[in-house]
């Protein structure tokens, strides 16, 4: 007999509640905000509120190192072996807390202005143009391998000032798994040492780059990095804080645009209104990327560590737990979002969504990633194509992940009207 469902009927380990995890998240947010998931060992935070409070308490919930928390247990030796190796890994940015997070969010922010941003402009449409024409041309494929993942490697690489031919953009892809695939929170041992020999490769990679803009600057952000002072302290990044600044802008440039063009993608195909809507004006097509940021977050969970015990919204939390704060159910909170569970390209407030975080680490790449999904998604819309999902040639699927909403196939069949 089919009873109702109650939070504790799902679990992030099932694949089919981590590709749709609305219905859980629904639940969640009635009955229980803060939930102890204890097959993953962690609290759950699913209200629009209490989101907030997680990222606006720094000093309770931290980001530091929050990335290495999770290591398969049966890989722990060998992947601290290969780390020995390399340069260690920095608390940069994202996996950092005050005070050093706001010397670096200061120094980041003289390097990366708003003009270098808005200079971009000129960069991505060209590179939209050269991986549409194929595109169409060919009249379809796998728009994550031909579109969703080499655009925003390659708007990243120009902005570094590095090569972006397909090969190498095809190494950062590797090197960003490398840094991201750990958080998925669901690999097997041999993939967790895989990525830690990429990372060996990574290092190499840049430590190279770096030596050749010491010797032979230019006007790039990785020259910039280099030669800027850490401010406070009187001096510049050494080798093993560049590395890790550079991998961080890579994989925040990267994953995330990547999985949200494939979203926005694989809606565009499976409800050819919004291709329609979208034509009317940009403003629609700047509102339909809130939209799809909002609706389909890629990043669906960010990791805090609490550092004292404390207690949320009635639940006590000690110190030391993980706490998944679900970017993705709080964007379809009802309470701020009316009719949150649908895509409304009118919607007045779809900014108000928090897949680019809140706080001291509101993303860094909000404008470009924004840049990016409006020409992307417009470039579409103005074509007059029809988008359909090619089944034959294997559909979508989605990378198993506890944390992200992120497609790794999207086979489309293009059809001129
Ligand atoms: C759709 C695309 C993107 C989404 C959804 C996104 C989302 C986010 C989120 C949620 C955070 C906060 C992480 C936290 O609080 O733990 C963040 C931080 C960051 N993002 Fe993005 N991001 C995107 C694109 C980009 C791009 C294109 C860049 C740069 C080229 C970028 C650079 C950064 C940096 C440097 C941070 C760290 C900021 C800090 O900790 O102070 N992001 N991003």
């Amino acid at each position: 007999m089919n009873h109702p469902k109650h939070v504790g009927d799902f679990s992030l380990l099932d694949p089919a509640v981590q590709q749709c995890p609305f219905e859980f998240y629904r639940h969640l947010r009635q009955e229980s905000p803060v939930y102890w998931a204890e097959d993953i060992r962690c609290f759950i935070v699913s209200t629009y509120a209490l989101a907030k409070t997680v990222f606006e308490d720094t000093a309770t919930f931290s980001s530091r190192n929050v990335n290495r928390r999770i290591v398969n247990a049966d890989a722990v030796e060998r992947v601290q072996a290969l780390r020995a190796s390399g340069y260690p890994p920095v608390p940069f940015l994202a996996t950092n807390d005050p005070p050093t997070h706001s010397a670096y969010r200061q120094l980041s922010a003289k390097i990366f202005t708003s003009k270098r941003i808005f200079d971009m402009r000129k960069k991505v449409e060209p590179i939209v143009s050269e991986l549409f024409e194929p595109f169409v041309t060919k009249g379809g494929g796998d728009f994550m391998r031909d579109f969703a993942i080499p655009l925003p490697l390659m708007t990243v690489a120009d902005l570094l000032g590095i090569p972006r031919d397909p090969e190498t953009v095809a190494k950062y892809r590797l090197w960003s798994d490398a840094t991201i695939g750990p958080l998925n929170g669901v690999i097997s041992a041999e993939q967790e040492i895989g990525y830690a020999e990429d990372i060996l490769e990574y290092q190499a990679f840049f430590i190279d780059i770096i030596n050749d803009r010491i010797k032979r600057p230019r006007e790039d952000l990785i020259t910039e990095m280099i030669n800027a002072e850490v401010p406070g302290e009187g001096r510049r990044m050494d080798m093993a804080e560049l590395l890790s600044a550079i991998q961080q802008w890579l994989v925040a440039g990267g994953e995330t645009t990547t999985y949200t063009l494939g979203s926005g993608m694989l809606l565009l195909a499976q409800q050819p209104e919004l291709l329609e809507a979208l034509r009317e004006s940009d403003d629609r097509v700047k509102n339909f990327a809130e939209e799809v940021l909002r609706t389909q977050s890629p990043s669906q969970g960010l990791l805090r560590v609490v550092l004292k015990d404390t207690v949320l919204d009635g639940v006590a939390i000690p110190a030391g737990s993980l706490v998944s704060v679900r970017i993705g159910a709080a964007n379809r909170d009802e309470r701020i979002f009316a009719d949150g569970e649908a895509l409304d390209v009118c919607r007045a407030n779809a900014k108000a969504h928090l897949s680019f975080g809140v706080g001291i680490h509101f993303c860094m790449g909000a404008p470009l990633a924004r840049m990016e999904l409006f020409s992307a998604f417009r470039r579409f819309a103005d074509s007059g194509l029809r988008i359909e999902v090619d089944e034959e040639s294997g559909g979508f699927g989605y990378v198993p992940s506890l944390f992200f909403l992120a497609l790794n196939r999207l086979h489309l069949k293009l059809a001129r009207v």
